[in-house]
């Protein structure tokens, strides 16, 4: 539900500084840095051409691919199933207008690096409906058999303000909330630091279950259950008790779950046209060339060997067989895929990355689609006057229903259920059919005498990310005691203290960035890797735009002793 966490509604709209995704961890400003008219930097002319593997086609592939193509050199994709990765969006056969977000469905305005390649791709963005967001027509919280019907906070009973205040106050008290988020606003790098450090050090080993139960406001085991039910922001977090809280104060305090937009006509969009755009004024490549263009109109397969050869070459193979060499090369995929579908080099990294790579810990996450005539659900029930059926947030099987409108006489869509980790486990085992209709019966449970069937006019639509080969997750969370691992990932990208036999193999994507989950950690770490390529091959930043490697000792995240 929409707790108001960050005081958006008021201080924030009207504050011209926003509240972005910068830092904590490592405060540089993608965003000025890719909107800067020098450019992000420039390879020696005997570099152009030179080809560059880009492992894994979703969105940090295509980021990294578009800008290293605009740098001059030449990469090379591979893909093992469709471009886009996790921004998937299922089309239905004789509805083009509709499409099921499988993966990426709502990006917060504060990823303002995303938005940047939004608007450079000429996408649109409209308001999500999230539970209590003001373009929601109407929320209900049905907990315990219990349901209720708002549309503002203040129209539930008054626990659920409670728990609003208590988790605002325990941000507060024991986050540093506030000052916080003014140096996030104030591009205050030195205060965000001193504050975020301080924050490490104390709770890299707590649970986010742990800081609730130790802070006095949730003294009441009924609040933090509650909690965990309907959540913040976007809705039940009780899946991610287990994790670090460090994990969610990213989230709330760079308000990447406040104010959530859907991209107009699927988020796959992004990264597909990242693949065919035609950037004008690149280094050595004419205007008209795109990713699409060098890569002969489609990607390379799946990759099944990342090999070291001499002299400090990465040698890939896919699965046509094709062996090819790079000076360099990026991978963008699940770090898991490492372990297992991909025979790697134990040379590609130093031991510590390999094992923070084995470390990594995902979450789950499935969801359920079913195509409905019309939003019915707007209908008024004659009684109550209310919506049939509203946003729903539940301890039910379903969790959250996000009604998805797309004209009053066009067909809409309803996601019966978002779920994670456990509440995606229980899912497993089941078909697409036995899933909707398990959500289903939840729904009509809430909604008696609601007719969901007779609305509905296409198969169920499901899909598990952490049963599928390529993924094995949704999106990583890091666990308690994990900040190390995650340093460690994240600063990969600076090479010149490594081995040279592990130089030249760059990690990127939104498991190595400090915000799994969201696009935003996907283009930062697909920009730290670009860096790290043009700085690999002997180029570097413009003096008037220093990029993340050459701030990165007066800004890189804290490193805790051992
Ligand atoms: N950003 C995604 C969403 O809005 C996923 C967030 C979930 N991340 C997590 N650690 N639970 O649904």
């Amino acid at each position: 539900m929409t707790i108001p966490v960050t005081p958006d509604s008021t201080a924030a709209d009207t504050d011209p500084r926003p509240l972005t995704m910068f830092g904590p961890d490592f405060p540089f400003a993608y965003d000025d840095y890719v909107t800067h008219r020098s450019g992000l930097g420039a390879v020696p002319t005997y570099r152009h051409g030179t080809e560059v593997a880009v492992i894994g086609g979703g969105l940090s592939g295509m980021v990294t691919a578009y800008e290293l193509m605009k740098l001059g050199l030449k990469p090379i994709v591979y893909e093992a199933d469709q471009i886009g990765g996790r921004m998937r969006s299922h089309p239905f056969d004789g509805h083009p207008d509709v499409v099921a977000e499988m993966g990426a469905m709502r990006f917060p305005p504060s990823s303002t690096t995303l938005f940047h390649y939004l608007d450079a791709m000429g996408l649109r963005t409209e308001a999500f409906p999230n539970p209590l967001a003001d373009s929601t027509p109407s929320t209900v919280i049905d907990l315990k058999g219990e349901s209720y019907y708002a549309q503002h906070l203040d129209d539930l009973p008054p626990v659920f303000r409670e728990v609003s205040d208590a988790w605002q106050r325990t941000l507060e008290d024991h986050a540093e909330l506030i000052p916080l988020q003014q140096a996030i606003r104030d591009r205050d790098t030195a205060e965000l630091k001193r504050i975020w450090n301080d924050l490490v050090v104390r709770l890299d080993d707590q649970t986010f279950y742990g800081f609730l139960a130790s802070s006095k406001h949730f003294a009441s085991f009924r609040h933090r259950e509650v909690f965990g039910q309907v959540g913040f922001g976007t809705g039940g977090w009780d899946t991610d008790f287990p994790n670090s809280i460090l994990e969610i104060l990213r989230v709330v305090i760079t308000a990447a779950d406040d104010h959530h937009r859907g991209i107009v006509g699927g988020s796959q969009q992004l990264p597909l046209r990242l693949w065919t755009d035609t950037p004008a004024g690149m280094a050595h490549w004419p205007d008209g060339t795109s990713v699409r263009a060098l890569n002969g109109g489609s990607t390379r397969p799946r990759v099944t060997e990342v090999r070291r050869t001499a002299p400090h070459q990465v040698t890939v193979t896919d699965s046509s067989g094709e062996i090819r060499t790079y000076p360099a090369a990026v991978f963008t995929a699940q770090s898991w895929m490492l372990l297992n579908n991909i025979h790697c080099d134990d040379d590609l990294f130093p031991i510590d990355h390999w094992t923070a790579i084995e470390r990594t810990h995902y979450m789950g996450s499935t969801k359920v689609f079913a195509l409905v005539d019309r939003p019915f659900w707007k209908d008024k029930d004659p009684v109550t006057g209310r919506d049939l059926v509203s946003m729903t947030l539940t301890d039910r099987m379903s969790r959250g229903t996000y009604l998805l409108d797309h004209g009053d006489d066009k067909p809409g869509l309803i996601c019966l259920s978002y779920t994670w980790s456990d509440d995606s486990l229980k899912l497993l085992p089941l078909d697409a059919t036995e899933r909707m209709n398990l959500m289903i019966k939840s729904l009509e449970e809430i909604y008696p005498g609601v007719d969901f069937r007779s609305h509905i006019i296409s198969t169920p639509v499901t899909l598990s990310w952490e049963t599928e080969r390529d993924f094995m997750g949704a999106f990583k969370a890091n666990l308690p005691g994990h900040y190390r691992y995650q340093e460690r990932l994240f600063s990969h990208f600076i090479q010149d203290e490594l081995d040279p036999r592990h130089r030249g193999i760059f990690l990127a994507g939104d498991d190595i960035s400090w915000t799994a989950g969201w696009a935003e950690g996907a283009v930062q770490t697909a920009l730290n890797a670009v860096w790290g390529v043009m700085h690999h091959l002997g180029g570097a930043a413009p003096a008037d735009n220093p990029g993340p490697g050459d701030r990165y000792a007066e800004l890189g995240p804290i490193r805790l002793c051992d």
